[in-house]
């Protein structure tokens, strides 16, 4: 194998009318929060996420936030939230003062797990946070049933999956309201933003105040309420609706990334086990996600390693919630999430990806899981 190949894991494209549009913002000055370009690409991700209303900031961590303000979460509430997810999802929730309460996943597509919802619920649980975890959509109808039941909201954190569909209806409409980032290694990209979609006009204002320091439309510098400064800049939008324009092009890369994966790795499923698609689902690929399997007689951190040494990065899957210093419950019980947090490998999916980059990293991943085989059998 070539000693100078290096794969990142994630890499943004800009192929499109990015620098035309962000000079624009230079030339004319309008390079804060104010500009043509914010109104263009909330207008732009809304319709793309079929939706009336989009609600752009200056990150998805804000965004997530904002949405919990507008949907009325506050002190002594409950939240359910995933305990497989980014520190972000459950953060939001302590922003709000209010308390995350962690369910644990389901196996096949590693995102809630709609049976283990209901016995979270209290008293004082308000909502349900679902991530449609590293682009795959989380199974809603069942999750709407729960919360029509028991008077909760969903709020959709879709950061990771920008075009996933459940059902035939894009992520960002199901719910609520719904989250996406805009960061760097996003499927959308505008270096850093996030955006609320929502079907809630009422919604959308409250959040477009609180987003805006709480400053009253009609009345300049009166505030009503406290706010925040939550707000993305004309240059981000710029990058946005540039990114927008391509979308289509940005999806389609990544479906055609996670074939080749599905073709390279098909004779490695003793060693690896691929991520799956629902018959009811159209995965967006953010990454691609695998599990090194037991047959493999590798831990994921020397796998991971090994990869490295051969120039691909890699990222592990989450640590579940539960198990870290701000949210650590030491009893408590999420085999589901920790066996997945403790196999997964986070592979590069990224559209200037090749074919053959593809099959490089198939074939590293036989080097290393043959090449223990080899060892162990030798050492028998
Ligand atoms: C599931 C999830 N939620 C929320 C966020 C927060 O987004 P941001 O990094 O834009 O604040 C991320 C970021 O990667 C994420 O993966």
């Amino acid at each position: 194998m070539s000693k100078n190949k290096f794969i990142p894991v994630a890499h943004p494209i800009f192929a499109g009318n990015e620098k035309k549009y962000v000079n624009e913002c230079l030339d004319t000055v309008w390079i804060s929060s104010v500009g043509k370009f914010i109104g263009l690409f909330e207008e732009a991700f809304a319709r793309f996420c079929g939706v009336p209303f989009a609600v752009s900031c200056n990150n998805g961590t804000s965004a997530l936030h904002l949405a919990l303000m507008g949907l009325g979460v506050g002190s002594g509430d409950e939240v359910i939230v995933p305990t497989l997810t980014y520190i972000a999802t459950a953060n939001s929730v302590r922003y709000c003062n209010a308390t995350p309460v962690f369910a644990d996943s389901e196996p096949r597509t590693m995102n809630l797990d709609p049976e283990r919802i209901e016995e979270r619920i209290t008293g004082k649980t308000k909502g349900i946070i679902v991530v449609h975890l590293y682009g795959h959509p989380c199974d809603m109808d069942p999750i709407l049933a729960i919360a029509r039941k028991h008077n909760l909201f969903v709020l959709e954190d879709a950061a990771e999956a920008h075009g996933a569909l459940y059902r035939g209806t894009k992520v960002g409409g199901i719910g609520d309201a719904a989250i996406f980032s805009f960061f760097g290694n996003k499927i959308v990209t505008t270096g850093e933003g996030g955006m609320v979609t929502t079907r809630d006009g009422d919604l959308a204002q409250r959040m477009t105040l609180l987003r805006g320091q709480g400053m009253d439309p009609r009345r300049r510098y009166w505030f009503p309420i406290v706010g925040h400064n939550f707000r993305m800049t004309n240059i981000e939008a710029a990058i946005g609706l540039a990114q927008m324009e391509n979308v289509e092009l940005h999806l389609d890369n990544r479906r055609t990334v996670a074939g080749w994966y599905r073709k390279h790795l098909a004779k490695l499923t003793d060693w690896v086990t691929l991520p799956v698609e629902e018959a009811w689902a159209r995965h967006s690929y953010w990454i691609y996600t695998i599990l090194v399997n037991p047959a493999a007689r590798i831990e994921r951190d020397a796998f991971m390693q090994r990869l490295s040494e051969m120039g691909i990065e890699t990222r592990p899957v989450f640590y579940p919630m539960h198990s870290m210093p701000p949210y650590r419950e030491p009893d408590g019980t999420y085999p589901v999430a920790e066996d997945l947090a403790q196999r997964g490998v986070n592979l590069p999916a990224h559209g200037l990806l090749t074919e053959e980059d593809v099959a490089f990293i198939a074939e590293a991943i036989r080097i290393v899981c043959a090449g223990v085989e080899a060892s162990s059998a030798t050492a028998r």
